[in-house]
């Protein structure tokens, strides 16, 4: 079976967030069930196209509306990956360092699918399933479907898979005219709310769509950023899978980025010299439990509550509490968590991107914060638990689905349900209690160990459903 999966990330070639390591891991696994999955992405300017050999499969040129463009597919030559990798190369267009946050960013995901498509076509490349992911690739399912230039793949099914639902891609009409040989009258497939919503539009018109975790599955009928309703119509497109992550990168055994690997038999010595290593780098105390935040500085990840979080648990403990941040984003958040440091000591807050950063920070943290206001799966929380990190999660989406509270006997983590400041403390402060009971911390340290997220079963439950399809 052919799956090509359409991203605008895929680690380790582009990665900002979740959706890359999802697109980077899920096709390995699924070549190991017997699949051929196969990815392509945009060509970004950056250290992995430079750095590795692509050879040039297919060259031509297409319209985004009146303007014409030159494109070419790029193929990765020795599969270092483990899946087959394509780029979409467009000069002045998709030959850029950054993956989003251009002015011209509409315009540059819809050549990019208009340019995959064209490519297949033209190729005959036989496909079984296009499985796209989140807005940038949501007009492939309408295309396929209603564009007579692309006739020739209407019966292909699609799966769209939901990664963020908050994040639409929405378009003014006037660029209505980008699309390649539409009729009008099937122009409401594309609309919600009086603008072209790629979101939308790859609900309607995909075969099945996919969310990363059940329970955001259920959420996205009350909370969808104005999807509600849609979500209500075409709910029974929708499957939940949950996320999987991929255990030969996140492993702390063999973790080329740790300067200490260890294993279950030996979590309490291997993080204590990794967290030693981090604490005398960052200015913090070794000897005090770690609390971390990692990820992107947004309100959907409760980030704005942090600075404030932090001030009370200084000041209820005494200082006797270390905290080490790793994030970006907002500028207002970024400033209010700066700030804090200059008088707060045992506190430090790295302001940007750092992968390698990240992997030493969930090895040595004792505990990982993840107060989301929305969290479709989530991947921290499942790399902390790999690594011996009790997460503390407020009880939402792929949080809920994915940890236990340790008042079970088999639990791992910590949770609550709202982004109130005293239960945020009192969470804290639960972790704090665990902290002291060491015989209770190595006991939920071996739960947290033991357990298996790898993608062996979700990347299962895609085949399943691919197979429904055709
Ligand atoms: P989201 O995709 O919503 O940002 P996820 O929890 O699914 O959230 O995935 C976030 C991924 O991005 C994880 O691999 C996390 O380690 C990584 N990450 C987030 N922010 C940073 C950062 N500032 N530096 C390094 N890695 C980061
Ligand atoms: C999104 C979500 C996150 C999820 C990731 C990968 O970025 O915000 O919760 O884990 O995609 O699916």
């Amino acid at each position: 079976m052919n799956v090509l999966h359409l991203s605008a990330e895929c680690y380790p070639v582009a990665k900002a967030g979740g959706l890359g390591d999802v697109v980077g891991a899920l096709p390995k696994y699924q070549v190991g069930l017997g699949l051929n999955a196969m990815v392509v992405m945009p060509y970004y300017e950056r250290k992995f196209v430079t750095t590795h050999s692509f050879e040039t499969v297919f060259e031509s040129s297409s319209k985004l509306g009146f303007r014409s463009f030159d494109f070419q597919i790029l193929k990765e030559t020795n599969n270092i990956l483990g899946f087959e990798l394509y780029l979409v190369k467009i000069p002045e267009l998709l030959d850029r360092p950054e993956i989003y946050s251009y002015p011209d960013e509409t315009e540059q995901f819809v050549a990019f699918q208009i340019a995959v498509l064209e490519w297949i076509v033209a190729s005959n490349k036989q496909i079984d399933v296009f499985h796209c992911h989140d807005h940038h690739t949501g007009l492939v399912p309408y295309l396929i479907q209603h564009s007579g230039k692309f006739n020739s793949l209407a019966k292909t099914p699609s799966v769209f898979t939901i990664h963020n639902g908050q994040y639409q891609g929405w378009m003014s009409w006037e660029k209505f005219y980008y699309l390649p040989e539409v009729e009008a009258s099937t122009g409401g497939l594309l609309e919600w709310k009086d603008c072209i919503n790629p979101l939308a539009a790859a609900i309607k018109c995909c075969w099945k769509y996919t969310t990363v975790s059940p329970s955001y599955l259920l959420e996205l009928n009350y909370n969808s950023n104005g999807l509600e309703f849609l979500f209500e119509l075409e709910g029974q497109k929708g499957v939940g899978i949950l996320n999987g992550i991929d255990v030969e990168v996140w492993n702390p055994k063999t973790d080329p980025m740790l300067n200490h690997n260890y294993q279950l038999s030996t979590v309490k010595s291997g993080k204590e010299k990794n967290k030693k290593d981090l604490c005398t780098e960052f200015g913090l105390d070794p000897n005090l439990p770690l609390f971390t935040f990692i990820g992107r500085l947004v309100v959907e990840k409760g980030a704005e509550m942090l600075a404030e979080l932090i001030k009370e648990i200084f000041l209820r403990n005494q200082g006797q509490v270390c905290f080490m941040l790793l994030g970006s984003g907002d500028k207002q958040i970024e400033n209010d968590l700066k700030e804090i440091q200059s008088y707060l000591t045992n506190y430090n807050c790295y302001i940007g991107y750092d992968e390698t950063l990240s992997h030493k920070i969930y090895a040595s943290a004792d505990f990982i914060f993840m107060p989301s206001r929305v969290e479709p799966c989530g991947l921290n929380q499942l790399y902390a638990l790999r690594y011996g990190t009790v997460p503390i999660v407020r009880s939402t989406g792929g949080l809920k689905d994915s940890v236990i509270d340790i008042i079970e006997r088999e639990g791992y983590g910590i949770r609550f349900d709202n982004l109130d400041i005293y239960e945020m403390i009192h969470a804290v402060e639960r972790g704090l209690n665990l902290y002291q009971d060491v015989k209770k911390l190595n006991q939920v340290r071996k739960n947290m160990m033991s357990l298996d997220f790898s993608w062996t079963k979700s990347a299962e439950e895609y085949y399943t459903l691919y197979k429904s399809l055709i």
